[in-house]
C-alpha cells in the first residue's frame, strides 16, 4: 500500500524492533570511499528509536526498548532494516514506454543510430511535448510508488524530454506536482541539455541558438523559479561536446544550480575530467570512462554514479570500471536511471544484484553506494542515508535475513515497508 502525501500524519514516535540485521551504514556525513567502503555496519540485536521524524538512538534492544517503553513498536518480523535507497539518477517524467526500440536493438541497431533517425531521446520528446501535466503527473505517481515499493525513499528526477522553454518548465512543474503527491523525498534536476532538438538540428544555427537558450534564457529562469536543485548535460559524442557542457554547466553554476554530468556513458570524450574540472556534484554512466577520467574523479569530490541497468539493459558487454574507481578512491554510488529508453527498471536491489555480478562489488559498497554515497551524489549526505542519531528516519525493511540477500536474490521484490522522514510510505503487508 502507497501513502500519499495527503494522508500522512504526524511523525509518531516509534521503535523498530526484532530486526535480524539493521544495517546502519554509520560513519562520516559525507561520501565513504576506499577502506570505509568496507563495512556498511551490521549490528544484530539492535533496535531503533525514531521521533520527529530524525532517528534518535541506535542501541541493543535490552538497553534500548525500556527507555522508549512510550514509543510505538514497530516489529521488524526477522527482516533487514537500513537506509531507504537514494536513487540518484532517474529520468521519470515521461509518456509513452519505448519497448520498440528495445526490439530494434536486438535485431541490430545501435542506441545512437536510433538516436540519429529520430528516436530514442526524440521519440519521448516528441510524446512529452504532446501531453498535458495532469497527463504526465498521471503517468509519473504510479511510476514513482513502483521505485518506492522497492526500498527507495529518495529520487532524483531529471526533465529533459521536453527541450523547449515551454516544455521543460512543464516537466518541472509536474515533477513539483508529483513531489506534493507522493510521499518521496524527490529532487528535481533541469537537463534541458538531454539532446539537440530535433528541430535546432535541422538548421545551420539551430544547435549554437538552443545552447544560448540554455545558458541565457532557460537555466536562470529555472534557477530563478527554484524548479530544480541540479542542472546536468549529456555529454557525449552524437550529443552535447564537452566545450559545451563546460559552457551550460558554467552558465548553471553561475545561477547557482548544483551541477551533474552524463559522462563517458557509450564513449569516452573526457565528460569525467570535465566533472571533476567543474567540481560537478556528481559525473553518471561513465561506461567508457578512460584511466585519465578515473584518476581525475579519484583525487577530487565529484561522486562516480554507476549506471548498470542501463548498459546491461543496452546489450552491451561492458561495464564501468567500478573496481578501478573503488581501488583508486573515488567515491562511488549506484543509481538505476529508470527512463523510458535505456533501464526501465523501478527495481533498485536489482541494480546491486549487477553492482555485485557485473561491476564486482561487495554487498557492503553495494550496499553504501546505493545510500550514502547516492544521498552524496544529490548534495544530502548530511543527514540521509545512514541510521544515526540525528540522520533523517528514511528507512527500508527487506524481507530477508542477512543483507547480502538483497542482491542475492535478484529481480525479486524483497520489501516490507519504507519510512521517509519517520512516516510510513509503503507498506506491503506491514501494518
Ligand atoms: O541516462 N543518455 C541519456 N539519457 C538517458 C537515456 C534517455 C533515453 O533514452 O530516453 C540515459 O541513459
Ligand atoms: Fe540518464
Amino acid at each position: 500500500m502507497f501513502v500519499n502525501r495527503d494522508a500522512v500524519g504526524a511523525a509518531p514516535n516509534m521503535i523498530f524492533l526484532n530486526a535480524a540485521q539493521v544495517v546502519t551504514c554509520a560513519g562520516p556525513a559525507r561520501a565513504r570511499r576506499g577502506a570505509e567502503m568496507r563495512d556498511a555496519g551490521i549490528l544484530t540485536n539492535a533496535a531503533v528509536a525514531v521521533s520527529d521524524g530524525r532517528v534518535v538512538e541506535v542501541a541493543p534492544r535490552e538497553s534500548l526498548e525500556p527507555r522508549y517503553a512510550h514509543f510505538t513498536p514497530v516489529d521488524c518480523r526477522g527482516g533487514v532494516l537500513m537506509p531507504g535507497l537514494v536513487d540518484s539518477h532517474t529520468h521519470a517524467i515521461f509518456g509513452r514506454p519505448r519497448a520498440d526500440e528495445q526490439e530494434q536493438r536486438a535485431a541490430g541497431l545501435d542506441y545512437m543510430e536510433i538516436a540519429r533517425r529520430g528516436g530514442g531521446i526524440h521519440a519521448s520528446v516528441r510524446d512529452l511535448r504532446a501531453r498535458t501535466e495532469e497527463d504526465l503527473v498521471a503517468l509519473a505517481v504510479p511510476r514513482l510508488q513502483r521505485l518506492a515499493s522497492h526500498g527507495t525513499t529518495t529520487v532524483e528526477v531529471k526533465s529533459g524530454y521536453g527541450l523547449t522553454l515551454e516544455d521543460e518548465l512543464k516537466t518541472l512543474h509536474v515533477i513539483a506536482k508529483v513531489a506534493s503527491v507522493v510521499h518521496l523525498r524527490l529532487v528535481p534536476t533541469f537537463l534541458g541539455a538531454h539532446e539537440i532538438p530535433l528541430e535546432a538540428r535541422a538548421t545551420a544555427d539551430g544547435r549554437s541558438n538552443y545552447i544560448a537558450l540554455l545558458v541565457h534564457e532557460m537555466i536562470p529562469r529555472v534557477a530563478r523559479q527554484e524548479l530544480a536543485r541540479f542542472a546536468d548535460v549529456f555529454c557525449e559524442p552524437g550529443a552535447y561536446t564537452v566545450s559545451e557542457s563546460r559552457r551550460i554547466l558554467g552558465a548553471a553554476r553561475d545561477a547557482g544550480l548544483g551541477l551533474k554530468l552524463h559522462a563517458d556513458e557509450l564513449r569516452s570524450s573526457g565528460g569525467a575530467e570535465l566533472a571533476a574540472e567543474l567540481g560537478a556534484t556528481s559525473a553518471d554512466h561513465l561506461g567508457a570512462i578512460t584511466d585519465d577520467g578515473i584518476r581525475a574523479l579519484a583525487g577530487s569530490d565529484t561522486v562516480a554514479t554507476l549506471l548498470p541497468g542501463t548498459l546491461l539493459f543496452l546489450g552491451k558487454d561492458r561495464q564501468a570500471p567500478a573496481r578501478a574507481l573503488l581501488e583508486q578512491g573515488a567515491a562511488v554510488a549506484l543509481a538505476t536511471d529508470f527512463n523510458p529508453g535505456t533501464s526501465p527498471t523501478p527495481n533498485f536491489p536489482l541494480i546491486l544484484t549487477l553492482a555485485v555480478s557485473q561491476l564486482r562489488m561487495s554487498a557492503a559498497e553495494a550496499i553504501l553506494a546505493a545510500t550514502v554515497n547516492g544521498a552524496a551524489a544529490l548534495g544530502m549526505a548530511a543527514d540521509t542515508g545512514q541510521i544515526a542519531p540525528g540522520a533523517r528516519a528514511d528507512l527500508a525493511l527487506f524481507e530477508i535475513e542477512d543483507v547480502r540477500e538483497l542482491p542475492y536474490w535478484y529481480g525479486d521484490h524483497r520489501c516490507l515497508g519504507t519510512w521517509v522522514d519517520g512516516r510510513p510510505a509503503w507498506s506491503g503487508g506491514m501494518s
